[in-house]
């Protein structure tokens, strides 16, 4: 099967953040900022990928504006001929800012927000005022007209407030607005008993999710994500690996996806001593689980292995212990009991206790300097 050239870069500037969000998907283990690439560094991924035919940049993190150059950086992503997208909470902006990153030919803003009550939502991101600042950079944001994006990610502590969420990226100017429920990888695992919905709770919500899409239909878009684990089939995660995505993390190492280090038996390339070309086809952890030969059974023989081409490797690995398994979605699986056990936990589980985000070992609990353990 030949390698098709990569579509998209996931740049995570930083894993640095001021919020400690229960559901962060980032790793266990972040990177701290004398690791991270230089403004040169990612200049030189940018033209790299362009050159290796990447058309869009996603500027990530942690929290990308924490980085001093983003104006530089999102200038150089346009320079070097990408469509640049980025994904912020917002907590940061300034209306100064704002304004300079459309100067500059940032195409598209990405802005998350927790909940549509601010008391809950500072609760869920762990951060005071939060909410607060990003209903302001929204309005900066609409004034410059770039276009706008809300992310906001559900579970069972906000479902509830699923219309109120719709109606405030309404308010917030949004012309998309993502609500994605929950996925429970990186440090989300941890809370997973408390943030998984119900059956009957994710049915209400996916129906009255279609009922607003239809009234709304022309003036706001809605896409809607459901969690894997309510589901029977596995989606093709990262569009399968090594097929359309990358991502270069923090300290350059590219990844096939955001939680592929979290496999063991991975070795990954850095920027910083491999070309990029080199990486994507040739790299051991693209080639690892690229493609079909590598499925073991129910996989193999499935109709459906050049569709979801397996699932989640990253999920595979956290329910299993062996990322080569079948995803346990899907229920093929010899192990789809654990994702089913895992769901009747959540039914049975009424607390409201969750572990915060922690950066460098220390949990933090609304404490507006979360990610000062990874500053040095
Ligand atoms: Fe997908 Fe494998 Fe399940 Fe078939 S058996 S649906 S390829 S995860
Ligand atoms: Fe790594 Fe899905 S997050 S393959």
């Amino acid at each position: 099967m030949t390698t098709p050239a990569p579509l998209g870069l996931l740049a995570e500037l930083t894993h640095r953040c001021p919020q400690s969000c229960v559901y962060c998907s980032n790793p266990i283990d972040l990177t701290r900022k004398s690791s991270e690439l230089s403004t040169e560094e990612w200049m030189g991924v940018f033209q790299q990928a362009v050159d290796l035919g990447v058309v869009h940049v996603h500027l990530s993190g942690g929290e990308p504006t924490v980085r001093n150059d983003l104006v530089q950086l999102v200038e150089a992503a346009r320079e070097a001929g990408l469509y640049t997208n980025l994904i912020t909470s917002g907590t940061l902006l300034s209306e100064e800012g704002v304004h300079t990153l459309s100067e500059v030919g940032l195409d598209h803003i990405q802005l998350s927000i927790e909940d549509s009550d601010p008391g809950l939502a500072d609760h869920i991101g762990g951060l005071s005022g939060a909410h607060l600042r990003k209903l302001t950079a929204a309005s900066w944001i609409r004034d410059t007209g770039l276009r706008l994006t809300v992310n906001a990610v559900v579970h069972r502590q906000n479902l509830h407030h699923l219309d109120d969420i719709i109606d405030l990226a309404l308010s917030m100017g949004a012309d998309r607005l993502e609500i994605a429920h929950a996925q429970y990888q990186g440090w989300a695992l941890k809370n997973r008993d408390v943030l998984m919905p119900t059956r009957a709770q994710l049915d209400e919500a996916t129906q009255r999710v279609e009922t607003r899409r239809e009234q709304l239909r022309g003036n706001l878009k809605i896409d809607y994500v459901v969690s894997d684990y309510h589901g029977i089939r596995p989606k093709a995660c990262m569009g399968g690996w090594g097929r359309q995505f990358f991502v270069v993390a923090p300290d350059g190492r590219v990844l096939p996806c955001h939680g592929a280090d979290s496999i063991p038996e991975l070795c990954f390339d850095n920027v910083r001593d491999t070309a990029l070309d080199e990486i994507w086809f040739h790299g051991q952890a693209f080639e690892r689980f690229r493609g079909t030969d590598w499925m073991p059974e129910p996989c193999q023989s499935c109709p459906e292995k050049t569709k979801d081409w397996g699932g989640c490797r990253c999920q595979a690995f956290a329910l299993t212990g062996n990322a080569e398994n079948t995803d346990p979605v899907c229920d093929l699986s010899p192990n789809h009991h654990l994702v089913e056990s895992a769901v009747e936990r959540a039914v049975a589980e009424q607390g409201q206790s969750w572990e915060y985000r922690s950066f460098g070992g220390q949990s933090s609990s609304l404490h507006p300097t979360a990610s000062q353990d990874i500053e040095e």
